[in-house]
């Protein structure tokens, strides 16, 4: 669709060139004094199961970003339907024709990068990211859950799956999944032997949770971590909508609102704040996609005003509950019955984690099932549990000391990735 000229509106919608502001390298909107606001580096993502439809979307945002990314992990209903995503798991052959090797990089000028699931099997997850790096793909991002780990059965990601492949494969490796606290990212890259870790609904629920990424949670004072980490969900949620009002490029005000209950969520549950819950469902999300100057933030207020009312009824709390905050915030932190994470006080920004809902078979390295017992209590986001469920793979974490693949002959010079990402989940 993005490739078409008949839907313009939804490329406008999902890239919007013309605001200038996508993949630019000096935001002055969000600037703040002193701070060259940018949004760079930017990898654009595109679903697709056509060589010549993705070159033609890659080519219309090349200028704009650092790399363009395949989506093979997507496991949604539209997407089996679509036929895209992890429904193309199975068509080996058709990825590498979508790959770099063969259309992208001979016609693009920014390196293409793949995002990808899980097999139950880990030689066969090791073989397919061994494909997709002969392909040419210049960054993986290996997402530790099959394509069945989905919705209720979302489960814990296997980081065995992931450090076998880190040991498979030489481009730079992104571990994706179980990345909840700040103290989940050392975690996963210890683990894995990644580069890098991605979040996704860890940050959507918590957007400060790679804040914890300096100093280093080990040596400082919890109560100082907390705040850096997981600081007042209130005024987090009104500085996105300052970021959002700063923007020339529109955003959805539906989509606006499934963040702030994302973000308000341990705040919204209380049942002295329903009302606010309320109030904030009620909010009309059917903006015309075209308003007059001057009105087009009417619904932005709408959503400032409920989050200061909260903000304001937080800071209320806060001071009750820590009486006046001679109670360190670590006395307020519990456990959660089923999942044995930590849940703190409901003014702080936190992920949301559910129940696990029953234990997902995995298959060892013969093959065997085995049983994650995911139900036990964990630190940092299911170590414990993954622990359990990895005992017996013995896989290496050690990476390759040479070129592995040669691209089957067809020469993939190394375009360089202008991506940090390493040096930023690491530092
Ligand atoms: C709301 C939402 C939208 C997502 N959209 C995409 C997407 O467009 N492309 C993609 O590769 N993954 C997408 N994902 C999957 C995440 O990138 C990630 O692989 C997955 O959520 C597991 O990571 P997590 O445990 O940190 O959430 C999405 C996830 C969520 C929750």
């Amino acid at each position: 669709m993005f490739a078409d000229t008949t839907h313009k509106y939804y490329r406008e919608q999902y890239f919007d060139i013309a605001s200038a502001e996508e993949g630019a390298s000096a935001l002055a909107s969000t600037s703040k004094a002193g701070v060259r606001d940018t949004d760079r580096p930017l990898i654009v993502q595109f679903c697709a199961n056509s060589p010549e439809h993705l070159l033609t979307a890659a080519k219309l945002v090349q200028d704009h970003c650092d790399a363009v990314d395949i989506n093979l992990g997507c496991p949604q209903e539209i997407a089996r339907r679509g036929h895209y995503g992890a429904f193309l798991m199975e068509e080996w052959d058709l990825v590498y024709n979508m790959s770099p090797v063969n259309t992208l990089h001979k016609n693009l000028s920014v390196p293409v990068t793949a995002k990808f699931r899980v097999f139950d099997d880990v030689e066969r997850t090791v073989a397919y990211a061994q494909m997709l790096e002969r392909a040419g793909a210049q960054i993986l991002t290996c997402h530790g859950r099959t394509r069945e780990q989905r919705g209720q059965n979302s489960g814990l990601a296997s980081y065995a799956h992931i450090r076998a492949v880190r040991a498979a494969v030489r481009v730079p490796l992104i571990a994706n999944g179980n990345i909840l606290f700040s103290s989940d990212v050392a975690r996963c890259l210890k683990e894995t032997g990644c580069d890098a870790v991605m979040s996704a609904e860890g940050v959507l629920y918590n957007p400060a949770l790679f804040n914890g990424l300096q100093p280093s949670p080990g040596e400082t004072d919890l109560e100082l971590t907390l705040d850096i980490t997981n600081p007042p969900l209130a005024p987090l949620a009104l500085e996105y909508l300052d970021i959002v009002r700063s923007q020339r490029t529109r955003t959805s005000p539906s989509a606006v609102k499934g963040h702030l209950f994302k973000i308000l969520r341990p705040a919204l549950a209380q049942p002295k704040h329903h009302d606010l819950r309320e109030k904030l469902g009620r909010v009309k999300v059917d903006a015309p996609r075209r308003v007059a100057e001057g009105e087009q933030w009417v619904w932005v207020d709408e959503y400032v005003r409920i989050c200061e009312e909260l903000a304001a009824r937080l800071e209320a709390d806060a001071k009750d509950l820590t009486k006046d905050g001679t109670i360190p915030l670590r006395e307020l932190i519990t456990k959660d019955a089923a999942m044995g994470l930590d849940v703190l006080p409901y003014w702080l920004s936190q992920p949301y984690f559910r129940p696990l809902k029953s234990p997902v078979a995995k298959k060892d390295k013969a093959g065997k099932q085995g049983k994650a017992k995911e139900t036990a209590a964990t630190a940092g986001a299911g170590a414990a549990v993954l622990e359990e469920a990895e005992k017996g793979l013995d896989l290496p974490v050690k990476r390759p000391s040479c070129a592995t693949e040669a691209n089957d002959g067809d020469e993939v010079e190394a375009k360089r990735v202008k991506l940090d990402v390493a040096a930023a989940v690491a530092a």
